[in-house]
């Protein structure tokens, strides 16, 4: 993509944002060549791409200004081909906020320490360290015993594997990166359904990868026919993708939508890299199965992998996560060679021992519920607060919370921040801010007098906030 596709590109998702409004004047050529440090030459020829697409005119002796009635043209399917994707200091900033230990949890997605098994884990931690050879190093691909019991829930939840298709890693964030790095080269493609969990960009920021992004629809959740096209344009090499209760927006692939993705993948060698993390917490009678359970493997399979770990579940600090793969194990294990001999065999001995001694199913099952009823306890008092100003998504699973706001939450962050509030906003989630009016609610927090305080103040604070309200 040239420097001026690139451009046009940004200015496009800055308009499709919100940032200029229709029939709103946007900068002159001069100005945007200062903004965005480009030639004249650059900026003339992005803006002649959005008058050909319909964005912008031109009105003599005025400038350039947003065409009215945008809206159709936008309303099409759009993603975005990202040559580099970079989460500036800006964002680690925000996530510094997010994250602040001080004030009640609503920023992560992380369970408040009463729901993990933190009793039953240093028990496990104890018969660990009395374990003969725990101080030695173990196998690269991880504790056998562990891999085992993660092979019977990874075929209990429908994909079928055997201990010879674990490997155990540091957190699903390993997993994930892991995986890319066996199917992937720097400079390829890869596709990532948008909004998505923040991490991500870091992965592939550091891979040097391109990304495509793909916006969930609101009724259909994925349009197949525009994988389909992305696919045969830009052959990516790889997707991520959590098709079981997405983070931030909670979507869950339906099994045809699932099945029509595992036969693209398969026909056009794309590598399936799977974020399961969050499959094992749906609300409702069954658990779903992942996506990769629908491919049906042979030897020109593409490499796909399975990803997870029990950082939602059982404790993030633990750092046990895991890779699922029926077809490309070796690989990952020889990329892992580089980065560790063995893993912490204590933790793993740890969870082991929990995993034998409890019902993980039991606690999970609670954990279930809780989630459950909180969304409606959460979205109950946002909305009374707000009025029903905010538009609130249904999840079927997971622990948080995605909302629609009229405004733009890094700035409404900002504000409620001096109240002691803190929420995940919007533009963590995509490359280009298209999210930026949405935010995310931690959903795992034990429902309390200040919890219902606190998003009560947040549901008023949002209320009658729009778009114009923190313009400068
Ligand atoms: C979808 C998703 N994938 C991966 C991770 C990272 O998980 P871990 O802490 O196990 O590395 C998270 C954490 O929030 C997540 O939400």
């Amino acid at each position: 993509m040239t420097k001026y596709q690139n451009l046009a590109l940004t200015l496009k998702n800055e308009i499709q944002s919100g940032l200029y409004h229709e029939s709103e004047r946007i900068p002159s050529l001069r100005e945007i060549q200062n903004m965005k440090d480009c030639s004249l030459t650059t900026a003339k020829e992005a803006y002649r791409i959005l008058e050909e697409e319909g964005l912008i005119e031109a009105k003599p002796q005025s400038g350039y200004f947003v065409r009215k009635n945008i809206r159709e043209t936008l309303a099409g399917p759009r993603n975005h081909l990202f040559e580099t994707v970079s989460k500036d200091d800006r964002i680690q900033t925000i996530m510094r906020d997010v994250m602040n230990p001080k004030l009640l949890p609503f920023g992560a997605a992380i369970p408040e320490d009463s729901f993990l098994p933190l009793s039953q884990l240093i028990s496990g931690f104890k018969t660990a360290l009395l374990y003969k050879d725990m101080h030695k190093y173990g196998d690269l691909e991880g504790f056998a015993g562990l891999r085992e019991k993660i092979a019977q829930i990874t075929s209990r939840n429908g994909f079928p594997l055997s201990m010879e298709n674990i490997l155990i890693t540091n957190g699903c964030t390993e997993s994930l990166s892991l995986s890319l790095q066996s199917c992937t080269n720097p400079g390829d493609t890869i596709l990532v359904p948008s909004p998505t969990y923040v991490g991500i960009f870091q992965i592939v920021e550091t891979l040097k990868l391109k990304l495509i992004e793909i916006p969930y629809r609101k009724e259909i959740g994925l349009d197949i026919s525009e994988i389909k096209r992305l696919c045969r344009k830009h052959k990516p090499k790889a997707i991520i993708i959590t098709a079981n209760f997405n983070n931030p927006n909670g979507v869950l692939l339906n099994e045809t939508t699932k099945q029509e993705l595992a036969d693209i993948f398969q026909s056009e060698k794309i590598s399936l890299i799977e974020d399961d993390m969050y499959g094992d917490l749906h609300w409702g009678k069954t658990r779903p199965r992942p996506l990769i359970s629908y491919m049906s493997f042979s030897k020109s399979s593409p490499p796909s992998f399975i990803c997870s770990s029990f950082s939602k579940t059982i404790a993030p600090g633990i750092r046990i996560g895991w890779i699922g793969s029926k077809n490309s194990l070796k690989t990952v294990s020889k990329i892992a060679r580089a980065y560790k001999i063995s893993h912490n065999l204590p933790t793993q001995i740890a969870v082991f021992e929990y995993l034998k001694k409890h019902s993980y199913e039991k606690h999970l099952n609670s954990l279930r519920r809780t989630f459950a009823s909180n969304f409606l306890l959460w979205s109950d008092a946002l909305q009374t607060a707000s009025e029903g100003n905010l538009e609130i998504d249904v999840p079927k699973g997971g622990l948080v919370l995605w909302a629609k706001t009229n405004t733009d939450t890094q700035k409404l962050l900002s504000e409620t921040k001096k109240k002691g509030i803190i929420f995940a906003p919007g533009i963590l989630f995509g490359v280009s801010g298209q999210w930026k009016d949405c935010l995310r609610l931690n959903l795992a927090l034990v429902w309390r007098k200040e919890v219902e305080k606190t998003l009560s103040d947040l549901g008023k604070t949002a209320k009658g906030k729009n778009k114009n309200d923190y313009k400068s």
